[in-house]
């Protein structure tokens, strides 16, 4: 098995190749001011809003906010795996793909992860008929209204009580703690040592949509907390990124045209019993454009059924923000609210596959739009009927496609009763056929950022002003402020190893929880010439050094005066002597 590739070679890698160029073989792209721009390939639009950067070695999408270097552009665009997508880009580059020797520990790849959990997900279900606690297990699915081949069919397993169960199956297989711990199985204690993860709960394997284990949610049997404890993030499990249940509604039917999302684990295996296999559940986290766009792929209608509380309606808006941008083409996006202290599980159970959704409302995503913003509004004043619209815009211009917009366009002058062409004007909509330029989105622009995502974005366009980060300060700031630190831990990383492109630097967050909020700032035009940058970067460091001394005259202040040290002393009579 190979071993993982250098984090050098990815930099030379990326130094090496032109992205606009990469990209040009694949579609076409015209120059605009200093960047390229064309239709995005990954979402249907009329107006380009897909842009090349040269200077960044980066793409960026403001329809639907598809970003990344030139292995992301490979990654996406020929839906390849990174190692696919680097060794490819080798190849044009006329480059050889090194890998690192194998046997040191983070050496092993994620090929061995998938081995590791593989075998979890075994033991866990062996557990369920061998256990001698098997009982609790076995009677509370019984209770739950769960029949034996709907358990096997989703490898439904069970972690005993103890705190070695697992790790003394794996290590006795020659898997070691530390792997153990990596694929999220198991935790390190602060003394030393591990102990297993999970613990008396009914687990349930979470597939890729290949099929593979990538991790676990396990359940508490009765009551206690966390009701449910799900696999942290590792290298193979991205909740943000995949959907329980997609490997086995696709495995039940080759062709879907329709996919329900719900909330719980448990919803999706109640449905799938109750002969309705087209659902998926997210992993306990909100609704991502990630988790949309693998949506998309599959199916052109989405389906959200959530509960009808208030959990359950911020959770819908968040999948609506998210989906925005997406819908288009033949595409559809509805939502459905259960009655009160309904789930899809106990809906299913209670009115049966064909009358759960029916007793459900359900919306369009327009509809669902613009009845939760008329709530915010009076609509009864012509004031607040103007205000309706104000609020819409920056949803509405969201939408790419045209034919998505006139419905709710038409809802919107019904409510408001202003006329169609109007709305179209306010909204910066060209009349009728025509169409609009598109703009960024509102939440890219630049002035609603704070001071440190102002500097962090400056930061990420030209790593260079890294040099203007001196020690002293970084010291500082850890000690004085909480925020600051992603801009001084990116800092840091450029002064460790110049990147030779924004998109080199970001490839060093892959995965990582920080990536998306890293390369929206990186896209975003922030208005002022590059000359400006480096005087406007020190700005912001000054300004930056100033709140950290705020927060420790504040932190002096709070301490009796009686007690400051001689250091203290001085620092305050400073601090005033300055102001
Ligand atoms: P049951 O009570 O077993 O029917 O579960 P449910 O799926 O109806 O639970 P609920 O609606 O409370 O939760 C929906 C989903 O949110 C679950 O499937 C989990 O993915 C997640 N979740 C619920 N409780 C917790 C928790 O305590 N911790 C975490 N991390 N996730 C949770
Ligand atoms: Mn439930």
């Amino acid at each position: 098995m190979a071993g993982r590739i250098p984090e050098q070679f990815i930099a030379d890698l990326l130094a090496r190749v032109d992205i606009v160029e990469l990209v040009e073989g694949y579609m076409p792209l015209r120059k605009a001011g200093k960047d390229f721009q064309g239709l995005c390939p990954f979402h249907g639009e009329k107006t380009p809003s897909f842009t090349v950067s040269r200077d960044k070695q980066f793409f960026h999408c403001f329809g639907c906010g598809a970003h990344g270097s030139a292995i992301g552009f490979l990654m996406k665009h020929r839906n390849l795996e990174f190692v696919e997508a680097v060794e490819e880009l080798a190849g044009v580059a006329g480059m050889e793909v090194p890998r690192e020797a194998r046997g040191s520990q983070r050496a092993s790849g994620s090929r061995d992860l998938f081995t590791i959990l593989e075998h979890a997900r075994a033991f866990f279900e062996a557990q369920l008929r061998q256990s001698s606690e098997k009982q609790v297990a076995i009677d509370y699915l019984k209770k739950r209204g769960l029949s034996g081949e709907i358990a096997k069919a989703f490898r439904l397993g069970y972690a005993p009580s103890g705190w070695r169960n697992l790790l003394d199956t794996l290590t006795a297989a020659g898997i070691s703690e530390e792997q153990a711990e990596r694929a999220g199985l198991a935790i390190k204690r602060e003394r030393g040592g591990y102990y297993d993860r999970f613990r008396e709960r009914v687990m349930f394997p979470i597939h890729d949509s290949r099929g593979r284990v990538i991790g676990f949610g396990g359940r508490v049997i009765e009551n206690g907390e966390p009701k449910y404890l799900n696999s942290p993030e590792t290298e193979v499990f991205h909740k943000g990124r995949e959907l329980y249940g997609l490997h086995e509604a696709l495995a039940a039917k080759r062709k879907l045209d329709s996919l329900l999302v719900v909330e719980g684990y448990m919803d999706v295996v109640a449905l799938h019993q109750f002969g309705l296999p087209n659902v998926v559940a997210t992993l306990g986290t909100a609704v991502t454009r990630e988790h949309l766009e693998l949506l998309f792929r599959q199916v052109p209608e989405v389906v959200f059924c959530f509960d009808g509380d208030a959990a359950g309606k911020r959770a819908a808006w968040r999948a609506l923000e998210n989906a925005l941008p997406l819908v288009e083409g033949n595409r559809a996006v509805r939502f459905a609210f259960l009655p009160d202290g309904h789930d899809p599980d106990s809906a299913v159970r209670e009115f049966g596959p064909e009358g759960f959704l029916k007793a459900a409302r359900q919306f369009g995503l327009a509809d669902y739009l613009l009845d939760t913003l008329k709530l915010e509004v009076d609509l009864t004043s012509g004031d607040g009927r103007a205000r309706l619209i104000e609020r819409a815009k920056p949803y509405l211009t969201q939408i790419p496609s045209q034919s998505h917009r006139a419905g709710a366009v038409r809802t919107l002058a019904n409510l408001s009763k202003f006329d169609e062409d109007l709305i179209r004007r306010e909204l910066g909509l060209a009349a009728n056929r025509g169409f609009a330029p598109r703009r960024a989105p509102v939440l890219n622009r630049f002035t609603s950022r704070s001071l440190e995502e102002q500097a962090l974005a400056m930061l990420l366009q030209k790593p260079a002003l890294a040099a203007q980060i001196d020690a002293g300060l970084v010291d500082f700031c850890r000690q004085e402020l909480r925020d600051g630190l992603t801009l001084l831990e990116v800092g840091t990383a450029i002064q460790a190893q110049p990147p030779v492109s924004t998109a080199a630097l970001l490839e060093r967050w892959r995965d990582d929880p920080m990536e998306e909020q890293l390369a929206a700032l990186a896209a975003l035009d922030l208005g002022i010439p590059d000359s400006a940058f480096e005087s406007q970067f020190a700005g912001a460091l000054a300004r930056l050094r100033a709140k950290a001394e705020e927060q420790r005259f504040a932190r002096i202040k709070a301490i009796p005066f009686e007690q400051w040290s001689e250091e203290q002393r001085d620092i305050v009579r400073n601090y005033k002597r300055a102001k």
